[in-house]
């Protein structure tokens, strides 16, 4: 869902000549007349891809810093002038103007391929991508309604192909859909195929709309649902057999790197002669969410500031990773259902206070369950770089990778526990 946010202070336009936008089904449209609500705006649905705006209002916008990076922003007047940084459009043409700058009802959403595994009919036209000479051509594959066999969904997934396409103006349509049904067959049927896709769905919701009804509600399933879901699947084999076999699956690295941080952490806290229900579950809401708001998942490996430094990401991707606790931190604030104070153990899950950047000590004065989730969550991280590079290893090795990450007396009474039970 695209999001377009006017912000006029003393309106002289003729906000009625706006109300198309508000009926457009790709757009989510505010409309803001004070810096406050704007701030507000951005804090409860995130930064919008286009601000309309007036000439009298456009200076006071450098007060939001968060407005920088907006992809357009466009002032609103009678007639069209001609400004290389900013457009100038008439009212009566803006409608036009975002459907053909936001590629409405022409554009496609890639939705992943797993998705689907549990519709059974389609619940809006879905679309496969063909590339020929650098050029997408997308096909429909299931029409509205159209029966989907699961064969033909692992038949894609056996040639390689991780995605699916639906129209943009039908994304939400069918996330609602998805929610409901992945809230069901996690309430319900206790799948633990539901809650790897309900945690998927769940950070695309979260990246894309901030919290709504679905994200909520997948939210609580999962948070409910997950660390007993693993716990049963433990006392079918053995812990260490678990833990192999989530690092050697092929779901996706997010799913695998809360898994372990949680399977991890919980034995920790269970050894605490202090932990109580409400620890266990703000334990496993911050193992679910720590991380929405990385946008690439390999982010997810970075946990100190020497790994930050040598990492290779873009200037945006760098600032997100390097905000990100802080960005969950707010997102969180939103939820008023949200365990006490799991906001504030989120904002400083890589030990900083302010929820940015990376501590290098594991964790003075930090909340004991942070210290925690910080050990478990760098044995998770250890893991999943030796399982990637394909070498073998002892649950010895990793811990002591970590000791060294992280060189204080806590770490390693807290390992030695680990130690006992792994
Ligand atoms: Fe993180």
């Amino acid at each position: 869902m695209k999001k377009v946010f006017t912000f006029i202070m003393k309106p002289k336009v003729d906000h009625l000549a706006l109300t198309e936008i508000s009926q457009n089904p790709g757009v989510k449209y505010i409309m803001d007349s004070s810096l406050v609500g704007l701030r507000s705006s951005i804090e409860n649905i995130g930064r919008p891809d286009i601000i309309l705006t007036d000439t009298n209002s456009m200076a006071l916008l450098s007060e939001i810093s968060d407005l920088e990076n907006v992809e357009k922003k466009i002032i609103l007047c009678p007639n069209e002038q001609a400004n290389s940084e900013i457009d100038y459009i008439e009212i009566s043409k803006i409608d036009e103007y975002i459907n053909s700058f936001l590629n409405l009802g022409r554009s496609f959403e890639k939705i992943p391929l797993n998705f689907f595994y549990s519709m059974e009919k389609a619940s809006v036209d879905i679309f496969i991508r063909l590339q020929k000479q650098g050029q997408s051509k997308f096909i429909l594959r299931y029409a509205k309604n159209d029966i989907i066999e699961l064969s033909d969904l692992t038949s894609y997934s056996e040639k390689g192909m991780v995605d699916l396409y639906v129209k943009s103006t039908d994304k939400d349509e069918l996330y609602n859909m998805l929610s409901n049904s992945l809230c069901y067959e996690i309430g319900v049927n206790d799948s633990l195929d539901a809650m790897k896709n309900g945690l998927e769905l769940s950070r695309s919701l979260f990246l894309e709309s901030g919290y709504t009804p679905c994200s909520i509600q997948l939210i609580e399933e999962l948070n409910t649902s997950l660390f007993n879901r693993l716990e049963q699947e433990a006392s079918s084999s053995s812990e260490a057999e678990l833990l192999q076999s989530i690092l050697s699956s092929k779901d996706s690295l997010y799913y695998k790197k809360v898994a372990l941080q949680m399977i991890l952490g919980m034995d920790i806290l269970k050894k605490e002669d202090w932990s109580m229900d409400r620890h266990f579950e703000l334990y496993s809401f911050i193992s679910l969410f720590a991380d929405i708001a990385l946008t690439d998942t390999k982010m997810g490996l970075i946990s100190t500031d020497d790994e930050y430094d040598k990492s290779k990401f873009d200037e945006m991707d760098a600032e997100i990773l390097e905000n990100h606790a802080l960005l969950a931190f707010e997102l969180l604030a939103n939820y008023e259902a949200r365990p006490i104070n799991v906001d504030l153990l989120i904002l400083e899950h890589h030990g900083m206070k302010s929820g940015i950047g990376f501590s290098k000590n594991i964790g003075v004065g930090l909340n004991k369950i942070v210290v925690i989730f910080r050990i478990a969550e760098n044995i998770a991280i250890e893991m999943l770089k030796k399982e990637e590079s394909g070498k073998s290893f002892f649950m010895d090795e990793i811990l002591d990778l970590v000791e060294k990450k992280f060189d204080s007396p806590r770490t390693r009474k807290i390992l030695d526990q680990l130690e006992l039970s792994i």
